[in-house]
């Protein structure tokens, strides 16, 4: 059985591959779209490579479910030829209107004429971008953020000749690549997230000129307090739960006055003169304390990655904001994991396949303790669902639990390895499935450490084990008669120390 691909579209193209469009070549591939690329710059290779690699590894820190097969990357030598088969054209070149007007007529000339353009613009209205082109009513805002491979908010906004079904297969594809498609109502330059930053922008320039603080001070003093809130309550709730029990009626009454009062600078602009940049620039270089961008940038998604995973594991397990959306992406990538390989059930089953990543290395340089655990359940959860048992199994109410484990550590794994997973079923019955685990690292796949379960069928609102249904009974009996066939693995039947009283008998 062929899975269904995650995204309803195969082919892209991104014409500009900088900061922004290498975010979203990254975005695009892993989640198996094929990618044209056209960027004149002279290193435009090397740079995306670059934006690629950060993307790899932050992903393999944010997620452990398998991606779907990458998509194919190939860099062409005109706009004409990267659009010619394409269903998304993300333009993501500097922001002058006059380049932006010439590329998006170029790409509107070649591309076919139900593909979607998506342009990265921060703050140009699309309906000045679309006001030349034939087919203005596909064009639109696809706004995203920096690092575009993690943050999933995209701002979709159409320009008055955008068609409001252009807007809504934008938004199912960004929706189903994991990201977050948020409609503005309406066009304005900016459109809501830059509109915001840049008022806190320019108050913070108002701030440094004025020697109230440094950008030291500043930055502390945002990712001290309401940095923090902001990721994961926005404004408007975080000021609802500030109004106490009263709530946002009250914070409104209470605060709201205080808006006219001259406490800050809003409409003045300062004036970036050579004082004020060689200021900021020098606190700034003080700051970075010897850090190179690429250095910040891999503290940033390594921390981003964090916030994302905390959120996951937020609102009592039910994931919140971005980590929900994570949530709900890695449940749809799932099935795909489980019904994309063939496998061989005469053999132990190869059921993970993932890299050790620098969040699992500890402070010897291995792979540590935890992260054994966590590949053994994510072996036993891929079982789980070649049987049958997904989520949907687990919402309608029932699942397996894991009531004994015994872990033995044969060998070290290193930053980087690949890793894979192998699982033996020993024996099962109506209830109880016995698992044999061994974890494999490395090209040559060395042995560095096995797993032996005992998983549990439940009824999880009566709280006991109960029989497993006759639909979860029939994929595992033909497993379980084949392991049967198969040797006892070396290890399995040990309890802790046991090996010891062995050697010491000899
Ligand atoms: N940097 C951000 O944080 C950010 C965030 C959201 C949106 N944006 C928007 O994304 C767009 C790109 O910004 P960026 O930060 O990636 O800039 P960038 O300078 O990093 O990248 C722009 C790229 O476009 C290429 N380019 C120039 N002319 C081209 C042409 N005619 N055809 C194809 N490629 C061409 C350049 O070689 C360069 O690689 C801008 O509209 C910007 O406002 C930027």
């Amino acid at each position: 059985m062929t899975a269904a691909p995650l995204a309803p579209i195969s082919r892209a193209a991104c014409i500009g591959g900088g900061v922004i469009g290498g975010g979203w070549i990254a975005r695009f591939l892993f989640a198996g779209i094929d990618v044209k690329v056209f960027d004149p710059h002279p290193e435009a290779q090397r740079i995306v490579g670059e934006v690629l690699a950060n993307a790899e590894r932050a992903y393999g820190l944010l997620t452990n479910v398998p991606l779907p097969p990458r998509g194919r990357l190939t860099f062409c030598d005109s706009i004409e030829e990267a659009v010619a088969d394409v269903q998304w054209v993300q333009e993501s070149v500097p922001e002058r209107l006059d380049l932006k007007r010439c590329v998006l007529a170029e790409i509107d000339a070649a591309a076919p004429a139900d593909a979607l353009i998506g342009s990265s613009t921060s703050g140009l209205k699309p309906s000045d971008l679309q006001a030349e082109l034939t087919h203005p009513e596909r064009l639109f805002v696809a706004h995203p953020y920096n690092p575009v491979y993690l943050l999933p908010l995209v701002e979709i906004v159409g320009g008055t000749a955008t068609s409001a079904a252009t807007i809504e297969r934008a938004k199912t594809v960004l929706d189903a690549i994991g990201m977050k498609g948020v409609v503005i109502a309406r066009e304005i330059e900016a459109f809501v997230g830059d509109r915001l930053l840049e008022a806190l922008w320019r108050e913070a320039l108002w701030l440094i000129k004025d020697d109230i603080c440094d950008v030291e001070t500043l930055d502390d003093v945002i990712r001290y307090s309401f940095g923090l809130r902001w990721a994961q309550m926005g404004l408007f709730q975080t000021y609802r739960i500030a109004g106490g029990e009263a709530g946002m009626r009250h914070f409104l009454a209470q605060f709201g006055p205080c808006l006219k009062w001259p406490w800050t600078r809003l409409t003045d602009v300062v004036d970036l003169d050579d004082a004020l940049v060689e200021k900021i620039g020098a606190q700034s270089d003080a700051q970075a304390n010897g850090l190179s961008i690429r250095e910040l940038e891999r503290i940033r998604d390594e921390n981003l990655v964090g916030i994302v995973q905390a959120l996951k594991a937020g609102n009592g397990g039910a994931g919140w904001g971005a980590g929900a959306l994570l949530a709900d992406f890695e449940r749809r990538l799932q099935p795909m994991a489980g019904a994309a390989p063939a496998l061989d059930i005469e053999a132990p089953l190869a059921l993970v396949e993932t890299r050790v990543s620098p969040a699992w290395i500890d402070y010897n340089g291995h792979m540590t303790e935890h992260r054994y655990l966590q590949l053994f359940g994510d072996t036993t959860d891929a079982l789980l669902r070649l049987i049958g048992v997904d989520m949907a199994y687990v919402e309608a109410g029932h699942s397996y639990f894991t009531v004994e484990t015994h872990i033995r550590h044969l060998d070290e794994a290193r930053l980087g390895e690949t890793l894979r997973t192998t699982c033996q079923i020993l024996a099962s019955d109506e209830k109880r499935i016995h698992v044999f685990h061994r974890l494999f690292a490395g090209p040559e796949g060395h042995e560095v450490a096995s797993a032996e379960q005992m998983l549990l069928h439940v009824d999880m609102a009566a709280g006991r084990t109960t029989p497993a249904p006759e639909t979860v009974l029939a994929r595992l009996r033909p497993i379980t008669a084949a392991h049967a066939r198969l040797p006892m693995p070396e290890g399995a039947g040990r309890s802790v120390g046991q090996k010891k009283q062995a050697a010491a008998a000899e």
